[in-house]
């Protein structure tokens, strides 16, 4: 029976568990991580404090649990990348976080390429990828070491190795979607031609060994969180899907085992290579859900994230929110969208104001599955979900009323971990298959769609109209 410590090192937190063969969570540690964020939409975090508290996240875990963990995995944010040292491993710039927008104007730049680099990848030429910011990073901060995903230098630091997962590969805008290898045309187009690039590993594949958390033992199981929660929620087969509310939110539906191409403006990556095979995914993104619900803490709306339901208004009287705190995503691709209310009027209160913000990300949501059953050609049945907001029940209550599907809630707030633990299994017992490597779960709740679909239909086309009136002319 495998013991893994799972370290899940997202945006605003690092969490790390260990969980034993059974699937039970032993020991559980969580250090915060403070993103930076800068005029001009610059999102940057402290590389010491990202290494600091993985490190600290873990070994506070492994101490908790009191028994020997037999591997390490880590699940990584996937597309926020740092310069540093090969040599002596420091960091020769911050890391610069998936939602920095600073990159746009390289994206600008490429444009007349964005078909052809779209074929190749799958993915749509946006700064939320790696590869603009990292020659963002090589034009604006420094031209020395290596510049690579923050999952490549984490796990230098654990290992020694210089290697990245093909999930994290694949978020960067220069592999083949097809192979997952990076693809030599599109590294020069961005600049990076001569970078010194990391081996591309699967998901289940041992690719070190580390003594960070006390004995010495394999570092297994690596993958971008949004896969890993893919993954734990069990979306093994064509058609499944499910959706993570952290810091964004992330829907991701399983797409079987050929390099399918979203034709509806939603993202194709891959979602694990195991067992020699690699599974597939379209994924659509909310790039702001806690992190709107964060600024609105900072604004004072709400006292905290577990405040949110009493916080909101029963009804938002008219107001609309488009949260686009940090550009919006599928299908519109605008780095340059900022957030807007409308609908205020003198009797407008902060409770008004956060719901709007929350059926914000639910109509959000609702847009990318509709996109994914475009692209599927059948509609979803079922959306499952994890993640710290899906403590709301007034936004998990608008998910299901604004998809009109019904969401199931994972029972456990450690999905991505449990992600990466199934990956690691994996890669210790090679008589595993994907399949008895992952959990079964029963939805902890379950939502049901409330309003008619009239009243849904009204919603989303005023939503629209007003993401429209919010959208820079010119675009
Ligand atoms: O693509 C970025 C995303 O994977 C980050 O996840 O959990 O930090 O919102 P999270």
């Amino acid at each position: 029976m495998t013991t893994v410590l799972a370290i899940d090192q997202g945006t605003s937190a690092t969490k790390a568990i260990v969980v034993d063969g059974g699937g039970e969570v032993l020991g559980l540690a969580e250090v915060p991580v403070r993103p930076a964020y800068l005029p001009g939409g610059g999102v940057e975090q402290d590389p010491g404090e990202l290494l600091g508290s993985v490190l600290d996240a873990g070994r506070r875990a492994v101490a908790r649990a009191g028994v020997p963990i037999d591997a390490v995995a880590l699940a990584n944010q996937g597309e926020t990348v740092l310069a540093w040292d090969p040599v002596t491993g420091a960091p020769l710039s911050p890391a610069i976080v998936w939602q920095d927008r600073r990159s746009e104007g390289i994206c600008a730049e490429l444009d007349g390429s964005g078909e052809r680099i779209a074929d190749i990848t799958g993915l749509v030429l946006d700064p939320y990828f790696s590869a603009p910011k990292m020659a963002w990073l090589r034009r604006n901060v420094t031209g020395e070491g290596v510049v690579t995903t923050s999952d490549s230098w984490i796990v230098h630091h654990l290992t020694g190795e210089f290697v990245t997962d093909v999930t994290t590969a694949g978020r960067s805008l220069v592999t083949r979607l097809d192979d997952a290898g990076w693809e030599p045309e599109l590294l020069e187009l961005f600049g990076l031609g001569g970078e010194r690039l990391p081996r591309i590993v699967s998901c289940d594949e041992v690719v070190g060994h580390t003594s960070a958390f006390g004995g010495r033992v394999p570092v297994a199981g690596l993958v971008v969180d949004q896969q890993a929660a893919l993954l734990a929620e069990n979306c093994l087969r064509a058609g499944e899907a499910k959706c993570t509310f952290g810091t964004g939110a992330f829907l991701l539906a399983n797409t079987g085992t050929s390099a399918a191409r979203s034709t509806a403006g939603l993202a194709a990556s891959v979602a694990w290579r195991a067992r020699g095979e690699t599974s597939y995914c379209f994924d659509g993104q909310v790039y702001t859900a806690a992190s709107a619900v964060r600024w609105m803490r900072d604004l004072g709306f709400v006292d905290s994230a577990a405040d949110l339901d009493a916080a909101a208004a029963a009804d938002s009287e008219g107001v609309l929110c488009v949260p686009a705190l940090a550009g919006l995503a599928a299908p519109w691709w605008r780095p340059d969208a900022r957030a807007s209310f409308s609908g205020m009027s003198l009797s407008t209160g902060p409770g008004h104001l956060v719901l709007a913000v929350l059926q914000g990300i639910a109509a959000q949501v609702a847009e990318l599955g509709d996109l994914v059953a475009a692209d599927l050609g059948r509609p979803l049945t079922r959306l499952r979900v994890d993640g710290g907001l899906t403590r709301s029940r007034v936004l998990m209550q608008a998910v299901a009323d604004l998809t009109r599907i019904r969401v199931d809630v994972y029972p456990s707030p450690h999905a991505t971990p449990m992600g990466a633990v199934a990956l690691a299994r994996a890669a210790l017992d090679p008589s595993l298959s994907l399949e008895d490597a992952v959990d079964t779960w029963e939805p902890g709740t379950t939502y049901e769609p409330r309003w008619s679909a009239d009243r849904a239909a009204g919603f989303r086309s005023r939503w629209r109209d007003a993401v429209a009136s919010t959208l820079p002319q010119g675009g």
